[in-house]
């Protein structure tokens, strides 16, 4: 058993670590929280020990006669592999203490480029990440454009990628981000960072990205332009190279499909747990060929699409573990159509 502890019981946190008690080769050892509160009762009632983030939110626990187990510095004693899913601005101060404990971790997207030794997707670069003490999921962004991008390159060929990112403002339970009523550059200055984000993991791809936000806390919407490199190529060549990647669905307008809304109430309706979509969501009917180049609108779900990857990165530092065993175990236990 794969003994893995969470800090930064959040967004992505409360999802990895329900993603880690569905594996059969992963025990969920604990927690983080930095007060108690309905999140850390939630836990508790799940069977997942909590544990404070240092002596200050141990002592809040005691107070409120709260369960805790200790501090995160016990924690790091039972895992071998953390996640890391605390605020994007703590991660460079956590790392030592991560090193301090011998734990090998994974971060997050936005906890900052220099903080791991590789970037991770699992279906592009699972082996980078074989060994490694230190693993960064990229953000949610990312990670779909490295599905997308490297499913077509796969089939026939991407030369150069454009994409314009229409982003979520914030997440559903943040109440000092949003809702916002604009839409806002993000940044003002182009290009935007996911096109380097994503040549951090597809090496030498040529990309350009520019992104603003936009009301609304469900989903990212991306218009994704590809040039192909297959002469010729026709629109089936691409939906076919679409239809074969892994964690990548496809749906259509004429299905009641007409907004992301339509995506995560389709979630709701299957029964996924908080609504979570983890694949890549491509409009078929959206799928054009024209003069080489490929067009297509891809939907991201900001709260779920690494939660898979988090899992696999998990096995990859961890090791004993092809690609296809650790996307195959991963897909089976969160309902994904496994390809
Ligand atoms: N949400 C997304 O769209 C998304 C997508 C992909 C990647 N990411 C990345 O994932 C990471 C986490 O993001 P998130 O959206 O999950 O954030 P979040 O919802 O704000 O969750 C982070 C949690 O960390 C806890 N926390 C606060 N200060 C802490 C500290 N000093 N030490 C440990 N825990 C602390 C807070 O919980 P308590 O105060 O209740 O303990 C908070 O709920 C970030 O790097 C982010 O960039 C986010």
């Amino acid at each position: 058993m794969i003994r893995v502890g969470v800090n930064g019981y959040g967004t992505i946190g409360r999802r990895v670590a329900d993603a880690v008690k569905k594996q059969g080769d992963m025990e969920l050892a604990g927690v983080t929280k930095t007060k108690p509160d309905y999140k850390s009762m939630v836990a508790e009632k799940k069977g997942i020990p909590v544990y404070a983030v240092d002596m200050k939110s141990l002592e809040a626990f005691r107070a409120a006669g709260a369960s805790v187990r200790g501090t995160l510095n016990d924690l790091l004693q039972r895992v071998d592999v953390m996640v890391d899913a605390a605020p994007e601005d703590t991660g460079a101060a956590y790392k030592p203490v991560y090193q301090q404990a011998s734990v090998k971790t994974i971060f997050q997207g936005g906890a900052g480029d220099m903080l791991a030794e590789a970037s991770f997707v699992a279906q592009c670069n699972f082996d980078e990440a074989k060994g490694k003490r230190t693993v960064q999921v990229v953000s949610c962004n990312t990670t779909a454009l490295c599905r997308v991008i490297s499913a077509v390159d796969k089939g026939v060929g991407v030369a150069r990628a454009r994409a314009v990112l229409a982003r979520r403002a914030t997440d559903p339970d943040d109440v000092k981000r949003g809702p916002i009523d604009a839409v806002v550059p993000d940044p003002t200055t182009l290009p935007s960072h996911h096109g380097p984000d994503v040549q951090q993991v597809l090496k030498g791809l040529n990309i350009v990205t520019m992104a603003f936000k936009v009301p609304t806390t469900h989903m990212h919407l991306h218009s994704l332009i590809l040039s192909l490199k297959k002469q010729g190529a026709r629109r089936e060549d691409v939906l076919a190279a679409l239809e074969a990647a892994p964690r990548t669905q496809m749906v259509d307008g004429k299905s009641g499909f007409k907004s992301t809304a339509a995506i995560i109430d389709f979630a709701r309706d299957m029964g996924r747990p908080r609504n979570d979509v983890y694949e890549a969501t491509v409009w078929r009917d959206s799928v054009t060929v024209v003069d080489g180049e490929a067009y297509m609108f891809v939907a991201v779900d900001q709260e779920a699409i690494v939660v898979p990857e988090n899992i696999d990165a998990i096995r990859a530092v961890h090791g004993g573990y092809t690609k296809e065993q650790s996307m195959a175990l991963t897909d089976a236990s969160l309902g994904i159509a496994h390809r």
